[in-house]
């Protein structure tokens, strides 16, 4: 695919007592979007951090701030992560019981509004939303941790998505999220993905810039 490819790095991977700085060397290594994912313990099995942490980092880069919410019910807190600086709110249809007002409420703050599927939830589940939203969030392992292995099953989807974005000539980003590396980060551009989001690999060592270098031309 020759589509304008960007690198979401998620600061899941990254060290937290000096998140400040993580922020920096990212934008300063080439970083198109921040990935940051929000966990509650309840949605996935793990919990992260909240809008205080998210506000607190926003004065370190001007980078669009990719907030992925697996947290449940969603809809009460999206203000919360609007106010905070999130440019993009990404949520996932279980999460919440009316998945067009979710959209809505996002958008009125004047945000990009994204659907996250999971791994087993078929496109069925965002279809009814397609013509408002901004981002589709193909889940490539199950949500809640870092570093686990790619799910290659989800390439259909990600295929099929992007035919359907194609020949409807939609405005929105298809987003690959768990498990990439160079080699599944391939294969998902390969199948019509434009952003794909990377933690362990990126944060893995060597050089940040490179990392992101490597990942972006790796299809
Ligand atoms: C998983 C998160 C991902 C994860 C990606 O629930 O949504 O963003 O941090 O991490 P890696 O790249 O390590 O799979
Ligand atoms: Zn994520």
């Amino acid at each position: 695919m020759t589509q304008n490819i960007k690198i979401s790095p998620s600061i899941l991977s990254a060290d937290f007592s000096n998140l400040g700085e993580e922020i920096k060397r990212l934008d300063k290594a080439g970083a198109d979007l921040i990935h940051i994912d929000v966990m509650d313990g309840h949605f996935v099995p793990n919990i992260t951090f909240g809008p205080v942490i998210i506000k607190q980092i926003r004065k370190y880069t001007k980078l669009p701030f990719d907030v992925h919410l697996m947290i449940s019910p969603v809809e009460k807190y999206i203000k919360d992560f609007s106010d905070a600086g999130a440019d993009i709110i990404t949520v996932h249809p279980e999460a919440t019981d009316d998945l067009k007002r979710t959209v809505d409420k996002i958008k009125s703050f004047g945000k990009k509004a994204g659907v996250s599927l999971n791994p087993k939830t078929s496109i069925t589940a965002l279809l009814n939303v397609i013509d408002k939203i901004d981002l589709i969030l193909i889940m490539s392992v199950n949500p809640g941790f870092a570093g686990q292995i790619f799910i290659s099953d989800v390439l259909p989807k990600v295929k099929e998505l992007r035919k359907i974005i194609n020949d409807k000539k939609l405005n929105i980003d298809l987003e690959i999220d768990g498990g990439i590396n160079f080699e599944t980060g391939a294969l998902a551009l390969k199948a019509g993905a434009n952003i794909l989001v990377s933690g362990t690999t990126l944060f893995s060592g060597g050089s940040l810039q490179e990392n992101i270098n490597k990942l972006r031309n790796c299809g």
